[in-house]
């Protein structure tokens, strides 16, 4: 094995080797890459985790009564480590997945692992995984912690145990248009959270029930799809895998996020960066009339970063956007983002972590 591990603490792994992995660096997509190694750390039946592991990347193996399995009971989170010009390698906010995490996992009854021993096993992943870290200006590498109910359950409750896992796959961009601007079509019939539900946190779940639309959207060549509320069937929510902006007069606008919208660190970076450089930012209700009405549109997400969309089509009228989509603000704010964490820029937020 090329790891030492002579203590708990992540910064006392090493690799032997700094040498990059033997991948071609500069068609990165966002598939999955098998790694060298995965951290992986189970709950005791007090609900505390004990001290977690390194493992040789691989298949895991489960109860079949495992409360993930039959009952859903499992949680995802994404984040990315960026390598420097110097080598050194940097994580984005990683404490704020570990919140969100623990968010999650009090509305799923589950247990979760502490801050600290979230951005510990995320740091021992990424250290155990360097040679996967892509250069700088090529890609990222895309980071996901798992929290399952891996105890047997067979009547509805609470699993008695939970498994902690990270992962990781070396990534470039989300959508297969790459940075080009990407066309949405909403859904009028298919909703992906209602009140009360858990659209709000980052369950599984919520990314299985969304997999229909999707499907149906991409097979009449749209890019993805775009969910309206449940309620009144007029207010934005969210794509399926990222939050949405709108830009009218120089103001920008996002739906609040009140129970049906996840929120996203990437959404929340965005609004603190733009609110930085004078923009007006509004979290609101934003409905799908000011969203055809807009100047400008633009996902945020951790794979997504800042992705224009070029068009939206809403029972089958297409809106398309100035510039061929690729607006003035979403460029300015990809790009103050996305500087910030590769450290090319004084990171005066303090929201990067070696
Ligand atoms: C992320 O942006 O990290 C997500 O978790 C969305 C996922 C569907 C790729």
């Amino acid at each position: 094995s090329p790891v030492k591990r002579d203590a708990t603490l992540s910064d006392t792994y090493v690799t032997e080797t700094s040498e990059l992995a033997d991948l071609d660096w500069d068609n990165l997509g966002f598939g999955f890459q098998p790694t060298d190694y995965m951290y992986f750390m189970k709950s005791t039946k007090d609900g505390f985790f004990s001290k977690g592991e390194l493992q040789r990347f691989g298949n895991i193996e489960l109860n079949p009564s495992a409360g993930v399995l039959n009952y859903g009971q499992g949680l995802f989170e994404g984040l990315k480590a960026y390598r420097k010009q110097d080598g050194s390698i940097l994580l984005f906010r990683p404490e704020e997945n570990a919140l969100r995490m623990q968010m999650g996992a009090e509305r799923m009854c589950m247990h979760a692992p502490t801050v600290e021993q979230f951005v510990e096993g995320v740091k021992i992943a990424v250290l155990a995984n360097k040679r996967w870290v892509p250069p700088m200006g090529k890609g990222s590498l895309y980071i996901r912690p798992l929290l399952m109910g891996s105890g047997a359950v067979l009547g509805l409750a609470p699993a008695p145990e939970y498994t902690f896992l990270v992962y990781v796959c070396p990534v470039g961009n989300y959508f297969k248009e790459g940075l080009a601007p990407i066309n949405l079509v909403v859904e009028t019939e298919v909703h992906r959270a209602t009140p009360g539900g858990t659209g709000g946190v980052k369950t599984i779940g919520n990314y299985a029930s969304v997999l229909k639309a999707q499907t149906a959207a991409k097979a009449k060549g749209y890019t993805d799809v775009l969910y309206l509320d449940s309620i009144h069937k007029k207010y934005l929510e969210e794509v399926s895998s990222c939050n949405l902006f709108i830009v009218k007069d120089n103001t920008i606008l996002t739906p609040a996020v009140e129970g049906t919208i996840l929120p996203g660190i990437t959404r929340k970076s965005i609004i603190d960066v733009a609110r930085s450089q004078g923009f007006k930012v509004e979290e609101r209700l934003v409905s799908v009339e000011e969203l055809l009405d807009a100047d400008e549109v633009f996902c945020t997400g951790t794979a997504v970063v800042v992705s224009p969309v070029g068009s939206i089509t809403y029972h089958g009228e297409r809106v398309t956007y100035g510039n061929n989509g690729v607006g003035i603000v979403s460029q300015q704010l990809y790009a103050s983002l996305t500087r910030l964490q590769m450290g090319l820029t004084e990171d005066k937020m303090n929201w990067t972590m070696e």
